[in-house]
């Protein structure tokens, strides 16, 4: 067999990383028409990457040997945030450690505990919303969700340490342009954007090295549902619970992967609901029946149609010979969740909003990817479903959301997530009463 690498666009790796930086989904979109399902984009500083839009091949990434596709590597420049400990960012048998001591914090019944939690987070939020004038929802959404990790993650409940961490977390997870993403060379850290991404970050882990030796000595740690409760108290294989720095790293991690992403979910589902009137009200009448298996639907169409996150990266360790490709160690895989769930070859109509696609149906995990798969599948997925269900039926119980024939909000890239470019605006028309709700139900 003839081997050759795949084909991509033949420009200098700057101007492909301007045309990604200045509109990712078209140079993607245009790449893949182009070069079919296998093509390569070559960044300066990070490399070259293979977009795979082919199940077949996607499975054998999220399948294949952690060893060979390393989804910490591909992700190093994020370490400057997240920690050199975080989950992100590590590999092979340090990132099965951590992992399983963190994963029974995010089975079904943990994340299930958090409800009643969440419910009373939802219902501070929506009191504040106006009355018959449009809003941006997407920063109503940033604060729900990160209240609700401050909550039920980490488990704050003290009032004046939820106004430190409200203040000093968003400004550690704000990444000004991917330029800071570039490990700099050292003596440049003490200098300009590094120097000020380093001060936030210290100010924001004091915090949170704060509440973990709080955590550590509350005479209620065992009765406590958080998940950083949970990681406390839990022990690995060998018997050694998880130290304070790496327990400091997984908590900047769950806020920078957990909040942001489900609030751009959660965004662009109101958004998708408020184009389509007839989907709306049988939305609104869902949540007033709590009908799960359709706000579910609801949530995994909303994924399906508008992805939160475009691609997820291994770097390889070895040589691969991928079909008639030969890929070289050291470049990144990306997956495209995008690209196989807008294809017209798994999906009828796969621009349209049909929640009933996945209506008692469950998803084919190869066609459906929001998560991403194998054993970096993401780790609050089950989390993300449930608050995102959750977040539909009470705000739907509590308000009456007015449809709108405003055009689609195009989608936009932010950093590594994509969200809805006027912020999803919406309009409440009016508060549902409890007697009113009492009766629909
Ligand atoms: C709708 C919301 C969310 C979306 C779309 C999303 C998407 C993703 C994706 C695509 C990955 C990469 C998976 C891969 O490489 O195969 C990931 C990883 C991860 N996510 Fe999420 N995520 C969401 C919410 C959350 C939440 C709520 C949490 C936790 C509170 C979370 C924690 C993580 C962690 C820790 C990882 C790294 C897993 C590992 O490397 O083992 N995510 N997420």
């Amino acid at each position: 067999m003839v081997s050759a690498p795949p084909p991509g666009p033949p420009l200098p790796a700057a101007i492909q990383a301007g045309l990604i930086w200045l509109d990712p989904i078209r140079f993607v979109h245009t790449c893949h028409r182009r070069y079919g399902d296998v093509f390569a984009i070559r960044i300066p500083v990070i490399g070259t990457l293979v977009f795979l839009t082919n199940p077949e091949h996607i499975r054998m990434v999220t399948r294949g040997d952690p060893a060979i596709f390393h989804a910490g590597e591909a992700a190093a420049p994020l370490a400057q945030v997240v920690g050199r400990h975080s989950l992100l960012v590590i590999d092979e048998d340090k990132h099965r450690r951590s992992r399983s001591l963190m994963l029974p914090a995010f089975h079904g019944d943990s994340v299930r505990r958090q409800i009643a939690e969440m419910i009373a987070i939802i219902a501070e939020e929506v009191a504040r919303w106006p009355v018959g004038e449009p809003f941006q929802l997407y920063p109503r959404m940033q604060r729900l969700t990160l209240e609700v990790i401050l909550r039920t993650v980490i488990g704050v409940q003290d009032r004046h340490r939820l106004a430190a961490l409200r203040a000093a977390l968003p400004p550690m997870m704000e990444i000004g342009s991917p330029v800071e993403l570039i490990p700099p060379p050292r003596v440049l850290l003490r200098f300009g954007m590094w120097r000020r991404r380093a001060q936030r970050r210290a100010a924001a882990v004091e915090l949170l090295n704060d509440e973990v030796r709080r955590c550590r000595a509350d005479p209620r740690l065992e009765q406590r549902t958080d998940a950083l409760a949970m990681l406390v108290r839990s022990v690995g294989s060998a018997g050694q619970p998880m130290p304070d720095d790496e327990l400091v790293d997984q908590l900047v991690t769950l806020l920078l992967a957990g909040h942001d992403t489900t609030a751009t979910a959660l965004s662009w589902a109101f958004e998708r609901l408020t184009r389509h009137p007839d989907l709306l009200a049988r939305t609104a009448q869902a949540a007033a029946d709590g009908d799960e298996a359709w706000l579910d639907a609801v949530c995994k169409e909303s994924l399906r149609v508008r992805p939160v996150v475009f691609e997820f990266g291994r770097k390889l360790t070895t040589d691969l010979q991928l079909g008639r490709y030969h890929l070289p160690a050291g470049v990144i895989l990306a997956p495209s969740i995008n690209l196989v769930q807008h294809s017209s070859r798994y999906y009828a109509e796969p621009d349209a909003f049909q929640p009933q696609r996945f209506l008692d149906q469950r998803p084919d995990p190869a066609v459906w990817l929001p998560f991403g798969g194998g054993v970096r599948r993401c780790l609050g997925a089950t989390f993300a479903q449930v608050e995102m269900r959750t977040v539909l039926q009470e705000v739907l119980r509590r308000v009456e959301l007015a449809a709108t024939m405003a055009p689609d909000e195009p989608v936009r890239a932010r950093h590594v997530t994509m969200v809805p470019r006027q912020g999803a605006v919406v309009t409440v028309r009016r508060r549902i009463t409890a007697d009113r709700l009492a009766r629909a139900s």
